[in-house]
């Protein structure tokens, strides 16, 4: 845990939810979320946090959550809060600010991260038999409503599973067969999105087949899906993470499979990957798939070899991408040629010629254009 200097005269703050579940795994937490058993806003307006040395930075009413600079680190500090789920799928709605403890972790996902720790005592504080799950790597709901209150518990359920190899429980796993099964799909797909980005982030095979054998893409996509044959997970490593390319669009290498996201609120970004896949035509030369894959990113061609055509992508990852033409506009000057579209077109010409013979030097490729013009 990040250690925060904080002096708790008030006995009322508690580190709760997955930074706790981390310190008792002995793992590094992602982030630190503080509880107030009461109103964190008036607590900290009132200066009784740490005698007053800290800055408030963001106040969020309706929630009851504050931020604040403190020791030179930002902190969230929540009131304990009861929630309610008025639209099933969507975001609770808060009923009050300031219950109790156990009212407040009452509203979370699993056991394993509805516990509290004390800040002025240390005393871990497990109403729902979290430690115990936690010792036998299980992941438990709460109740038997909580996926039909949040279905993205489903997708968090799945990411905590793969962080940190813990099963579903034997009620939750049917529970979630339950609820898979008579899906509805009136939720909010922005949280949806995001447990979906950081669970296929994590680049595991052993979540998409999860994720495909137990139906979870149900959540996503209402046809049915077949586990494809490759191994997603080392195609990601081999030409995505170990070649240094931006790692943030993982996730659409594993998500794109179902062919169609549209319940996704996707960036146009995202958008462009899925859509050029579904316009690239069929190849008739090498050159045409150089031309075509050259402008699209290696998710859309990972996208190729997994749903389309392995060999083809595979050629063009590991051979024709590299071949490069050696001539340029300078040197096409230097021939006497003045600067225009047909440039262009003489590049291509050699490039075409190029991967017919990739051991072409730039002396051949200046025959080549002398041979043309
Ligand atoms: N939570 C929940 N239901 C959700 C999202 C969050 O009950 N759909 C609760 C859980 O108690 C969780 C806490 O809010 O522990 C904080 O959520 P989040 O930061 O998303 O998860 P962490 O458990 O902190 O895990 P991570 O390590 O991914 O931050």
């Amino acid at each position: 845990m990040n250690i925060l200097k904080i002096n708790d005269t008030s006995n009322k703050l508690y580190y709760v939810g997955g930074v706790v579940r981390d310190e008792l795994l002995g793992i590094e937490s992602l982030d630190v979320d503080i509880t107030y058993v009461g109103n964190a806003i008036d607590f900290v307006k009132n200066n009784d946090f740490n005698d007053g040395q800290f800055e408030i930075l963001q106040i969020n009413e309706p929630f009851g959550t504050v931020r604040i600079l403190f020791d030179g680190q930002e902190v969230d500090i929540a009131s304990t809060r009861s929630e309610i789920y008025e639209k099933k799928g969507h975001l609770p709605t808060v009923t009050k600010i300031g219950c109790s403890l156990k009212e407040d972790v009452l509203r979370r996902d699993f056991t394993v991260n509805a516990l509290a720790k004390s800040i002025a005592t240390g005393e871990i504080v497990d109403y729902v038999g979290g430690v115990e799950d936690l010792k036998n790597k299980k992941l438990r709901i709460l109740h038997d409503k909580s996926f039909i209150d949040d279905p993205t518990r489903i997708l968090r359920g799945l990411k905590f599973s793969v962080r940190f190899g813990f099963e579903l429980e034997e009620n939750t796993k049917n529970l979630q067969e339950k609820y898979l099964k008579n899906i509805n799909h009136d939720m909010c797909y922005k949280r949806v999105k995001k447990e979906l980005i950081e669970t296929f982030n994590l680049n595991s095979q052993a979540a998409f087949e999860k994720f495909i054998n137990e139906k979870i893409y149900k959540l996503v996509c209402e046809k049915n899906v077949e586990l494809p044959n490759e191994n997603i997970e080392n195609l990601v490593k081999k030409y995505i993470i170990s070649s240094g390319k931006n790692p943030q669009n993982i996730w659409l290498v594993y998500v794109g499979v179902l062919g169609d996201l549209s319940k996704l609120p996707l960036t146009k970004n995202e958008q462009k990957i899925l859509n050029d896949f579904s316009s690239i035509p069929e190849f008739k030369s090498d050159f045409e798939i150089y031309k075509t894959f050259e402008k699209m990113s290696v998710e859309t061609i990972l996208l190729y070899w997994i749903l389309k055509d392995k060999k083809i992508a595979q050629k063009y990852l590991d051979k024709l991408f590299k071949i490069k033409i050696e001539i340029n506009g300078n040197d096409l000057v230097k021939m006497g040629l003045k600067p225009s579209k047909k440039f262009g077109e003489i590049f291509d010409y050699i490039l075409e010629k190029k991967i017919e013979t990739p051991t072409l030097t730039k002396n051949d490729e200046i025959k080549l254009v002398r041979d043309i013009i």
